[in-house]
């Protein structure tokens, strides 16, 4: 999932990380189908492409999204001050938070009693709100959590029994299949009370070209940021991957709404990855990442299946995002 800003580069092979990134990508490369996880898409080099492949016109979900962020950021607001009660606000995989800022701004400016909880699995990230925000946003009350949403979502409550307002959003939620999506909600909502709130933000459906274009950009970026885990693998578990060898190919299914890019091997080759090599036909491919969307009455059966209420939605002009406000029930 989606750090937006820099992750600390491994290059130790012995920490406690690497060696699950080592055991995830050798099971992922000896599996049938190939497949890794894009979790690991963002080391310092990842959350870069990321960062380019946002600003590119075809990836639209973070243009669309800012929109609602900045053209509805009082209905936004008011919606999630509800009755005006004392809360948390969380963000699950914070990033550098561009977008959170805006609200964040408008309920001070506004004098919402709430204490901001951005939660990233960087420790940069983290590090790096803590210090910024509180000169960008005077008066904001800050605490980063660092560490697995869950993990940190428990702490949470541990540390304020205040409502929790709880943000997923870039639609974060579409880099799981829609299973593990829907088993994701129940354990959000089962790390939640009653009357807490969460704000999610989602890719529709949509033109079939214009999805396909945004996860096969003209520019390549797609392309690069897809062959960066096979450089992460080079730099950080001593593998031989030559890029070269291998193209990117994203497919989009109208029907279902999953968006799934692959690297395609070019040649029949050998790859080392330490000890271990990995073989490859001509035209095998590794499976890299699904981008799921959804339409509008899908993303509400994902808040019923879990046992949250749909109360708000907000879009941005073309219909293309959807920005949700569920209530755990
Ligand atoms: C972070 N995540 C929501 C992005 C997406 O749209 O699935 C990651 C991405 N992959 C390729 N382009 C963008």
């Amino acid at each position: 999932m989606a750090s937006t800003n820099t992750a600390t580069q491994q290059t130790a092979v012995n920490t406690t990380i690497d060696d699950q990134f080592y055991k995830d990508v050798l099971a992922g490369l000896t599996a049938t189908p190939k497949h890794l996880d894009s979790k690991y898409f963002y080391d310092a080099q990842g959350d870069k492409l990321f960062q380019e492949l946002m600003g590119c016109a075809e990836y639209y979900p973070t243009n669309c999204e800012m929109e609602i962020f900045t053209s509805q950021t009082a209905e936004l607001c008011k919606a999630i001050i509800s009755d005006g009660d004392a809360f948390d606000l969380i963000e699950l995989g914070a990033g550098d938070a561009t977008k959170s800022t805006q609200l964040l701004k408008y309920l001070i400016d506004n004098k919402a009693d709430f204490s901001y909880l951005p939660i990233d699995i960087s420790e940069n990230v983290i590090s790096y709100l803590n210090i910024t925000l509180p000169v960008t946003l005077p008066g904001i009350k800050i605490e980063g959590l660092n560490g697995e949403y869950f993990d940190m979502l428990k702490k949470a409550a541990a540390i304020s029994d205040k409502r929790k307002v709880v943000m997923f959003l870039g639609s974060n939620i579409g880099n799981m299949p829609v299973a593990d999506a829907q088993a994701f909600c129940k354990e959000l909502r089962a790390n939640l009370s009653e009357g807490d709130m969460l704000l999610i933000g989602v890719d529709l459906k949509k033109n079939p070209a214009t999805v396909l274009a945004a996860y096969n950009d003209s520019e390549g970026i797609t392309k690069r940021f897809n062959l960066n885990l096979l450089d992460r693998i080079n730099r950080e578990l001593g593998g031989d991957f030559n890029t070269r060898q291998f193209d990117h190919y994203a497919m989009y299914d109208p029907e279902t709404g999953s968006c799934k890019s692959y690297l395609v091997s070019l040649a029949d080759q050998k790859v080392k990855i330490g000890q271990q090599t990995i073989s490859f036909q001509k035209d095998e491919y590794i499976y890299m990442e699904i981008s799921q969307k959804y339409a509008i009455a899908e993303v509400d059966d994902l808040a019923s299946q879990a046992n949250f209420t749909p109360l708000n939605q907000f879009f941005d002009n073309k219909k293309w995002f959807l920005d949700a406000i569920w209530r755990a029930e």
